[in-house]
Parts: C-alpha cells; sequence; structure tokens
C-alpha cells in the first residue's frame, strides 16, 4: 500500500460543507416487514476533499448514495436531513429537486453499460445532460461534450463523440459516465463503486481522474468503496460503516495508523497490502444488515474485544464520539473508549 496522502488538518474549519448529512435513515418496505438499510449517518463532504465511505457488503452505503441524490424507489421512507450548501434536498418536493440533480449534486455509478442508453451517441447523452441545466442548441451542447470528454481522457473526443456506448472500453465507458456527471460541474459528486468492474491498471486511472477533478472543480467527492487499499492514497477522509451506521470516522491517517473500532482494524486486515501480502485475514461472522442487527453494538458478535468488555457490547448502542486529543477522530466503540486496542 502506498503511503497515504497528507490530509488537510482537522476538518477545514475555513470551509463550509458542501454535502451535510443528518441522521439519515432509510427504511425499505419489505414483503415481510420493514428493512433498515441506513440507521442515523451523519457526514460532512467538503469542497475539494475526498471523503470515502467504506464498508462490507450490505452495511447502507449504496442506500446512503442513493438517499443523497434523492434517487431511492417508493419503496423507502427517508428521515432526516440531506443539506446541499445548507438546503435540506430532503425537505422537498421532487419537483424541486429535478434542477438540482445534475447541477449541485451527480453520481457515478459502477455499472457503466447499464447507465447509459445504448441506443444514443455518448456525445448526444452528455449533450442532453447539460441541455437539462443550460438553454443552448445541440450543436453548442455537443461542443460541451467534446470538450468534457477531453477533459476525462478520451482520445479524439470530436471523432469519439459519435460513438454508441459499446464501441467504447469498460474503462472509456466509466470515464463518459463521470464526463456525463461533471458536464454540469456540480458542487457534489458521489461515486458508488466506479471502479470495481474495472482491471486494476484501468481502476488506477479512474481514481486519478476522479481526484484530479475533485481539486481542479473543486467538487466534494463522495467515493464509496469496500475497498480500504483503493482509499489509501485517494481519500483526505473516511467514513467506515457497519449495519448502516457509521462506526468510525477520520483523517486517513487516524483511520490507517490510529484505528479505534475492532470493525476498522478488521477490514485493514482484509486489505491486500503488499508489505504483508501474507497476512489476508477474513473477518469472521456475517456482516449485520437490514432486519438481521443485534441489539448493543452492531458488531460484538463478531468483536474479539466484546467478552472483555461483557454485556454493555450486548446491549447498549455506542454513540459515535470524538476521540480525546483529536479534532476529528470518532469512534462508535464501548472498548475504545476505555483504552486503546492493544497491538499486536
Ligand atoms: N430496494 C431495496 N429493497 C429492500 N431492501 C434493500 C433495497 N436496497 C437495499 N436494501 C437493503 O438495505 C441494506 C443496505 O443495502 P445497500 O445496498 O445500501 O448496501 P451496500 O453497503 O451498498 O452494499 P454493497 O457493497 O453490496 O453495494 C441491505 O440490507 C439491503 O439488503
Ligand atoms: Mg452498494
Amino acid at each position: 500500500m502506498a503511503e497515504p496522502k497528507t490530509p488537510i488538518a482537522g476538518l477545514r474549519p475555513d470551509a463550509e460543507p458542501a454535502l451535510s448529512l443528518r441522521d439519515l435513515r432509510v427504511t425499505f418496505r419489505g414483503s415481510s416487514g420493514p428493512v433498515p438499510a441506513v440507521n442515523g449517518v451523519s457526514l460532512d463532504a467538503y469542497p475539494g476533499q475526498v471523503l470515502a465511505i467504506v464498508g462490507e457488503s450490505g452495511s447502507g452505503k449504496s442506500a446512503t448514495a442513493l438517499a443523497s441524490i434523492g434517487l431511492l424507489p417508493d419503496s423507502a421512507t427517508v428521515d432526516g436531513s440531506v443539506l446541499i450548501n445548507g438546503t435540506d434536498l430532503n425537505a422537498m418536493p421532487e419537483k424541486q429537486r429535478v434542477p438540482l440533480r445534475g447541477s449541485s449534486i451527480a453520481m457515478v455509478f459502477q455499472d457503466a453499460l447499464a447507465a447509459l442508453n445504448p441506443y444514443r451517441t455518448i456525445g448526444r447523452q452528455i449533450g442532453d445532460a447539460y441541455r437539462m441545466h443550460h438553454d443552448v442548441d445541440r450543436s453548442t451542447a455537443r461542443e460541451r461534450a467534446v470538450e468534457v470528454l477531453g477533459r476525462v481522457g478520451i482520445r479524439e473526443p470530436e471523432r469519439r463523440v459519435h460513438d454508441y456506448p459499446h464501441e467504447f472500453s469498460g474503462g472509456m465507458r466509466q470515464r463518459a459516465m463521470i464526463a456525463m456527471a461533471i458536464v454540469n460541474e456540480p458542487a457534489i459528486l458521489i461515486a458508488d463503486e466506479p471502479t470495481t468492474a474495472l482491471d486494476v491498471t484501468v481502476q488506477r486511472q479512474v481514481l486519478d481522474l476522479l481526484t484530479g477533478l475533485t481539486d481542479d472543480l473543486g467538487m466534494a467527492l463522495v467515493l464509496i468503496t469496500h475497498d480500504l487499499g483503493v482509499v489509501a492514497e485517494t481519500a483526505d477522509q473516511i467514513a467506515v460503516m457497519y449495519g448502516g451506521r457509521i462506526v468510525e470516522s477520520g483523517s486517513v491517517l487516524d483511520i490507517f495508523d490510529r484505528p479505534a473500532h475492532p470493525y476498522t482494524r478488521a477490514l485493514l486486515r482484509a486489505t491486500p497490502n503488499l508489505e504483508s501480502p501474507g497476512r489476508l485475514a477474513a473477518i469472521p461472522g456475517l456482516p449485520a444488515s437490514g432486519t438481521n442487527l443485534p441489539a448493543g453494538c452492531p458488531f460484538h458478535p463478531r468483536c474479539a474485544f466484546a467478552a472483555e468488555v461483557g454485556e454493555t457490547c450486548r446491549t447498549e448502542r455506542p454513540s459515535l464520539e470524538t476521540r480525546p486529543g483529536t479534532s476529528g477522530h470518532r469512534a462508535a466503540c464501548h472498548y475504545t473508549a476505555e483504552k486503546e486496542l492493544p497491538h499486536d
């Protein structure tokens, strides 16, 4: 694993967050009752910074993302606030949200092929996204598409703008998706597993593109991934999700050098690492999600430290508390509220 980026000190008290979630809750209506997917998530994403959300499958990452952009199906109930530059998207009727989507907040999905229309040229799709927010004709929109395709690293964009999605490689399609997402220069870009379907080399290039755009456009990038290896070089801040909650958050150094939640440490140990390739350790037990959420700390059945703490872990939900002596390193753990995790 390469050296993590030096994080900007604290949480940039000089800047206002572009996106703030406050006590976000998402519940799906399931056939056998309500399925809680997000259980009170609060976070801030700042302009020009990358906030990575990591966690195992089912931890509520996509539900958090889709709630943030207001794209969950009708079977979902969303409570809490989604503040975009201070305005609560979740309190707005759909009619008022539409103009914000794309211009203030945009999203890149994991599967670019499924997200692109196979019957429309790449240029037309990017141009149409531009025309949603700009009163321009098709040819002006096509010029903008050429410009943005060039910006995301597509060679000969004047020619490729006429291609259909199937004429692009997987990596190029993901770039085209990113072009479509940034064509209106949104303040916030959410990328949900944007590189999972790509091979490692292309994965690296797409991540570099996303971080480059974050710097150049001053966007707040929310990068969702289950892979802590991906975030080491990319992120400024990290939020670790488990069972629909944030169980630890902080700077990259906080999370990688001083993890304060046994789940974060287990995730780090389960991440392939060039320095110690032999130490890959799977996290025992099943992830908690949806209706299968234990009482107390949701991680306690899988936690090596819960036995030492005793009943509290089984009965009391730990709250996310700032670690003493830090500006923004927070963890929700009864064990580390009292003491450090022991060294190996
Ligand atoms: N449309 C839906 N209907 C019912 N339950 C859902 C729906 N979408 C997600 N869920 C449930 O919500 C919980 C969180 O799912 P979510 O997709 O947010 O997880 P995730 O962290 O994005 O996982 P992954 O890494 O697999 O993408 C899971 O228990 C999931 O089964
Ligand atoms: Mg997901």
